[in-house]
């Protein structure tokens, strides 16, 4: 994850002279992880999402699921929570956010719940010894693949980590609205504003840069606290490189539409076909 450029403490630097020590602002006392967890996890939607795709795969629940890309692991905590004998393995390259989710996540955990937590401080493509049942690959992770070659060799390593009964679970975004410089400002969190920033967008490559930034209201932001610079893939062409890369299967979940609100239910059905929205995010579970 990007390091945070804290606005507030620039301006600070500029004044160039001793100022009288003043409160530190919000944005100097936020904690960028515990507001990205807020802002764009739902590690509870997921984990029923994985079982259920699993039991469309194979009739069965699954026990073992390995966190690709995890961050601070919300998402295996959430796991091993969900049921007894579950097991998680969250894999990520950075030691920052492990260690964050290690102090934040797994220290809410029980004893027995922690002990079925196993995090990795790897690259994404390297074997761990417990063969997982799904894989999950989520917030667009595997964007970070640029490469037809690269994104091809993470997808043979994850069917390779995978149980001989397994899943891939993919998420992405797609659709007119992703491809523009935009700024969306989501302010429902209440003491903070997440701001989700499309900084640039290259067509010749698919190459996208984005920003989140959090604002306070004593005015304090902490600006570009995590950066991305990916590669917008389309399904077509995942759902084909998966299946090049010797999964069975590589079905789209498409989310169904509230008929009031006329946003997204958050309800994944498996599709073939679907409206061409300016925004969507979806599914792509890929069967070994
Ligand atoms: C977008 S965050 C995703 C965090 C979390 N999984 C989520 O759903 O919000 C991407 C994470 O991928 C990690 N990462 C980037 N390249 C990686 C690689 N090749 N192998 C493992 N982790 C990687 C970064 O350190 C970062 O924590």
């Amino acid at each position: 994850m990007a390091k945070r450029r804290d606005k507030s403490k620039k301006k600070d630097k500029k004044k160039g002279k001793k100022s009288r020590r003043q409160k530190p602002s919000r944005a100097e006392r936020a904690d960028r992880y515990a507001l990205y967890q807020k802002s764009v996890q739902e590690p509870s939607c997921d984990v029923e999402f994985f079982e259920r795709a699993f039991r469309d795969a194979y009739a069965r629940g699954p026990s073992v699921l390995r966190e690709d890309f995890c961050g601070t692991a919300a998402i295996c905590c959430e796991w091993v929570r969900s049921r007894r004998d579950r097991k998680a393995i969250g894999v990520d390259l950075d030691p920052e956010p492990l260690a964050w989710g290690r102090e934040h996540n797994l220290a809410k955990l029980k004893p027995a719940q922690r002990r079925r937590v196993h995090l990795v401080q790897a690259d994404a493509r390297s074997s761990y010894d417990l063969p997982a049942d799904v894989i999950a690959t989520l917030n667009f992770s595997f964007f970070y693949f640029k490469q037809r070659s690269a994104l091809a060799e993470y997808f043979r390593c994850a069917r390779e980590n995978l149980n001989d009964e397994g899943i891939l679970v993919l998420d992405m975004v797609g659709g007119s609205e992703v491809l523009e410089e935009d700024r969306e400002e989501i302010t429902e969190h209440g003491r903070f504003d997440y701001v989700w920033e499309q900084h640039s967008f290259n067509p010749i490559t698919a190459d996208q840069v984005c920003f989140i930034h959090f604002r306070f209201p004593d005015g304090s932001e902490l600006e570009r606290a995590f950066e991305y610079r990916w590669r917008l893939w389309t399904l077509p062409e995942v759902r084909e490189l998966l299946l090049e890369s010797g999964f069975r299967r590589a079905e789209v979940y498409w989310e169904g539409t509230d008929e009031e609100s006329d946003e997204g239910n958050g309800i994944f059905e498996p599709a073939a076909e679907a409206p061409s929205e300016p925004a969507w995010i979806a599914y792509v579970v890929a069967i070994k």
